[in-house]
């Protein structure tokens, strides 16, 4: 029997496979996470960790948990993880790929349609009773249908995502470092663009679908936003720090861009203040993943890595 450490709340579903974990081995829960006093009082004897994006799994947590042997993380980026930490210990760290896929990509597209439209800010006028009824020349946004899509990259969220552009008739283009084969391009419509500078100067709207690493950090700085096209909208579902918050408060602000949709925050919850004093930034609380169905799924999978490692079986979705 090993201990097992579940860091915050599942969804229901999740529960009945946690029972199936707890039948066979000790469970602790704490919502509080590997910083609550549950966590320190079973640190000796734990051999599994089940945590979402929001417990930092540093170098620390690796040297107060001598017999930890995998920690299964409740989402598909990592960045939470100190991998080499990991690597160097030889603990098996596993995410949730695939099965947020969909929910994500439905997400951005949202959030392209609503700072595209301005539907937020739109809501917010009706709600404040500052409607004062249809005009041709009224709070015009800029069109999504027949656009071009940068998608920065063209992982499973970004292939999701071209999908999606290809139902709104958008031209859509996507940049990474290793390019498509060609057929898999042609099946998506999409074309490559070597660098991320020309993605920018081409695109309508830009999409950030790439995982969080030191060389992705402030990945769009003031430069990026700079060459972004006038008028362009920026959609981030990825994570907070690709983005310089406060340039792009700036390019909000002076231009060149018309609006944004952000999921993700450089410091979540907290939110740059100047991001919050703008009306053509269209703010989500980091939902890309939450309905039932995906969430369920996620912990589901992380919870059958932890039972698959801990019975000396390969878990299904290993990251290191
Ligand atoms: C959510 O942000 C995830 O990485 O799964």
């Amino acid at each position: 029997m090993a201990t097992v450490f579940v860091s915050g709340s599942l969804p229901s579903p999740a529960e009945a496979a946690l029972s199936v974990l707890a039948a066979e081995h000790e469970v602790v829960r704490d919502e509080g996470g590997v910083g609550s006093a549950r966590f320190a009082a079973c640190v000796d004897r734990l051999e599994a960790l089940v945590v979402p994006l929001t417990d930092r799994i540093d170098g620390a947590v690796f040297s107060r948990t001598p017999r930890l042997r995998v920690v299964a993380n409740i989402a598909v980026g990592v960045d939470n993880v100190d991998l080499d930490a990991a690597r160097a210990r030889g603990v098996v760290v596993t995410n949730t790929p695939d099965v947020l896929t969909e929910a994500t990509a439905d997400v951005a597209f949202g959030l392209l349609l609503a700072a595209s439209r301005r539907l937020a800010e739109g809501d917010r006028l009706v709600r404040a009773g500052g409607w004062s009824g249809f005009s041709l020349t009224f709070m015009l946004g800029v069109p999504v249908h027949g656009a071009s899509l940068g998608i920065v990259g063209l992982g499973r969220i970004g292939k999701a995502v071209a999908r999606r552009a290809r139902g709104f008739g958008m031209h859509a283009s996507y940049t990474q470092r290793t390019r498509l084969p060609e057929s898999l391009e042609r099946a998506l419509g999409v074309t490559w663009v070597p660098e991320l500078p020309g993605l920018l100067a081409w695109a309508d709207a830009v999409t950030l679908h790439c995982p969080l690493t030191e060389q992705t950090r402030h990945l769009i700085g003031p430069r990026e936003l700079a060459g972004m096209r006038p008028g362009a909208i920026l959609v981030n579902t990825a994570r907070g720090p690709l983005v310089d918050e406060a340039a792009l408060a700036v390019a909000l602000r002076d231009g060149p861009l018309a609006a944004a949709g952000l999921d993700v925050f450089e410091d979540e919850p907290r939110v740059h203040p100047e991001l919050l004093a703008l009306p053509n930034v269209v703010l989500s609380p980091h939902l890309g993943s939450a309905e039932v169905p995906t969430r369920a799924a996620m912990a589901e999978l992380a919870l059958e890595n932890v039972r698959r490692v801990l019975a000396g079986e390969p878990p299904l979705t290993r990251v290191v």
